[in-house]
């Protein structure tokens, strides 16, 4: 699929069917994530797939009731969760370089964007997931101090089809040689 294709078709999947991931389609879209730019290639990231039930149950239990990727997190066949090392990112000898600190929630969301995109042109459905309490994350996974849960998606052959969802119109974001009011 082409990678314009995969951008304008991906949605969000909160169904998924049961039919596993097999290892090599998994390291295809690991691959595409381990491709991203980062600060200085400084690849902050680190991924942890859990397939085990056990486990992603627990992390679904770290999703608010409301949350409506909640049960997905518990069904899929499997859940990458993207962490991230901090203090890497927008640094340089331990120190920020800009006024906006660690930019780990950008190289890994670069990463991640990657690897939705990758997942959607191999068929496969994902859903970035933020909202989770990410402290219990990092203590259910033993993720080490210095590195922390940034965000997760469950992964696996969708079982719904999303219409897309509104996005604002190009002249409502794009600004031609400084920021106008429309
Ligand atoms: C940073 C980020 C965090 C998100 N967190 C959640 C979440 O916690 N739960 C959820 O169901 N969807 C979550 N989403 C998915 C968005 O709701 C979804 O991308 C948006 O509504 C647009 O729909 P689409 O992905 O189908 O185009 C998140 C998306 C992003 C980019």
């Amino acid at each position: 699929m082409e990678v314009l294709e995969a951008i304008r078709t991906r949605r969000s999947i909160r169904k998924y069917k049961s039919d596993p991931v097999d290892d090599k389609t998994l390291e295809t879209v690991l691959e595409a994530a381990r491709q991203a730019p980062s600060w200085a290639n400084t690849q902050c990231w680190h991924f942890v797939v859990v397939r085990n039930a056990e486990t992603k149950g627990k992390l679904s239990d770290t999703l608010n009731d409301t949350n409506p990727a909640r049960d997905a997190v518990r069904n899929a066949p499997l859940v990458i969760v993207a962490c991230a090392e901090k203090g890497k990112s927008g640094h340089k000898d331990g120190e920020p370089v800009t006024d906006k600190g660690d930019w780990f929630m950008f190289d890994v969301a670069l990463a991640m964007q990657n690897l939705v995109l990758a997942a959607r042109s191999l068929g496969l459905g994902t859903v970035y997931i933020g909202r989770f309490e990410a402290r219990e994350v990092d203590r259910i996974l033993s993720v080490p101090d210095g590195y922390c849960a940034v965000a997760m998606t469950p992964l696996g052959y969708p079982d719904e089809t999303k219409e897309p969802r509104p996005r604002k119109e190009l002249g409502e974001i794009v600004h031609y040689d400084k920021w106008n009011d429309k």
